[in-house]
């Protein structure tokens, strides 16, 4: 099938039309938030549903919250094509991260039912329910439960009430048993897809619609105690203080000159809090987050090591005690040589020049690895490429090539 076999432009509009939809619903006032089983997630999960339902597909959202939709093939012993992302975001996010890749396979699995196209493999649209682990710092929920490989630790992790995932899950009649029976087997897997925004400046400043992912960088996550001790803020001389916030300050710059001596590599610290702080007290403890990812799993963990060293030395020095918990960690993962190919195909009859590039960000893709061919296409970010923000923006024009590349590729693969 050529990719002109439908109208340019119509879907494009018709995926920005959905996801503004989408994001009515928000744990917050002045922006979106959508995470685990929150009365939002549930919105959004019911009504992608109804959107997969209307388009003819089967339609079920399962008990970790994944949304399904499958438009089922009629060749015997068919398997079955995952085209899928997540509809979970962060706080005050943008419409497009995950969201985009679960309205593209919906548009392009409505368009083949519709026009009656038969496939060689059953597709499922799936939307999964938690990617981004902002709930109870566990990612890949929905995804990892699918793929078959739903960490049973994670079950004890508390959200910031203290409520456990559990306990979430338990009051919705669902346990572990419920999560491991949805794990799809091997031999019944041709392959998974994702489309997802660049969250980048690539192919901004490349002036490119599209990119082909060649692989996912892998990250390790931990949670940093620092432990010093409070006292009087007008009092305490200077070289008397065991201050564990201007500790935990030296730790954020080593991360950060660690993480800028080597290529493909980078380190974050994206939280920082002194518990109970107040204005005229020297902070007794200070927790802070540690994010370091590369697509060299040797490199990311060179610089971890590096960064742990560096952390005990600041430590020892100003005579505090720091402890760091290991939160997450996940391998970098190849994108499938074929399926990196049969992108590039669909994009070249679209006309557009194929590009490939890296992906720091990780996906609900990284959980298929291993277990069936994965592809990824990234669709051009706009504002400077900026993500996890209200910023975040995608043109009609270029979620609409993504369509019709993603449905080239769908209609090509054997
Ligand atoms: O953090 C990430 O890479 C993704 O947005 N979950
Ligand atoms: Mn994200
Ligand atoms: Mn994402």
């Amino acid at each position: 099938m050529s990719s002109e076999s439908f109208p340019a432009g119509e879907f494009g509009v018709r995926i920005l039309d959905l996801a503004r939809e989408l994001a009515q619903w928000s744990e917050m006032q002045d922006g979106l938030m959508c995470t685990f089983f929150s009365p939002a997630h549930k919105a959004v999960a019911a009504q992608l549903r109804d959107w997969m339902g209307e388009a003819g597909l089967e339609a079920e959202v399962d008990p970790i919250g994944n949304v399904v939709g499958r438009y089922a093939s009629r060749a015997p012993g068919a398997k079955t094509l995952i085209v899928g992302s997540h509809y979970d975001t962060v706080a005050n996010a943008g419409q497009f991260d995950g969201r985009l890749g679960i309205l593209t396979g919906l548009v392009v699995a409505a368009h083949l039912k519709q026009t009656g196209r038969q496939l060689p493999f059953h597709l499922e649209v799936i939307g999964f329910s938690e990617e981004e682990g902002v709930r109870f710092s566990a990612p890949y929920l929905g995804s990892s439960a699918i793929a078959g490989n739903f960490d049973e630790e994670v079950l004890a992790r508390r959200d910031a009430t203290g409520a456990s995932l559990a306990t979430v899950l338990r009051k919705d009649g669902i346990d572990f048993g419920d999560i491991q029976s949805l794990a799809y087997r091997r031999e019944t897997l041709r392959g998974y897809l994702e489309v997802h925004i660049e969250q980048g400046p690539v192919l901004l400043q490349k002036d490119r619609p599209l990119g082909i992912v060649t692989s996912i960088a892998g990250s390790a996550r931990y949670r940093i105690f620092v432990q010093g001790v409070a006292g009087h803020a007008g009092t305490v001389p200077m070289a008397l203080r065991r201050d564990a916030a201007a500790a935990a300050a030296e730790m954020v710059l080593a991360v950060e000159r660690r993480c800028s001596a080597a290529a493909n590599l980078v380190g974050t610290v994206g939280q920082l809090r002194v518990p109970h702080g107040l204005i005229n007290v020297i902070p007794g403890s200070c927790e802070l987050s540690l994010d370091v990812r590369s697509t060299d799993d040797a490199i990311r963990d060179a610089a971890v090591a590096d960064i742990r060293a560096a952390i005990d030395e600041i430590a020892r020095r100003r005579r505090v005690t720091v402890t760091a918990k290991e939160v997450s960690r996940h391998r970098a993962v190849p994108c499938a040589a074929t399926m990196q190919a049969a992108f590039a195909d669909a994009v070249g009859r679209a006309g557009i020049e194929p590009f490939y590039l890296p992906s720091g960000a990780g996906h609900d893709a990284e959980m298929f690895a291993g277990l069936t061919d994965i592809g990824m296409l990234f669709v051009r970010c706009g504002n400077g490429g900026i993500s996890h923000s209200p910023l975040e923006t995608v043109s009609a024009e270029d979620a609409d090539v993504a369509a019709r590349v993603l449905l080239d590729t769908i209609a090509n693969l054997r």
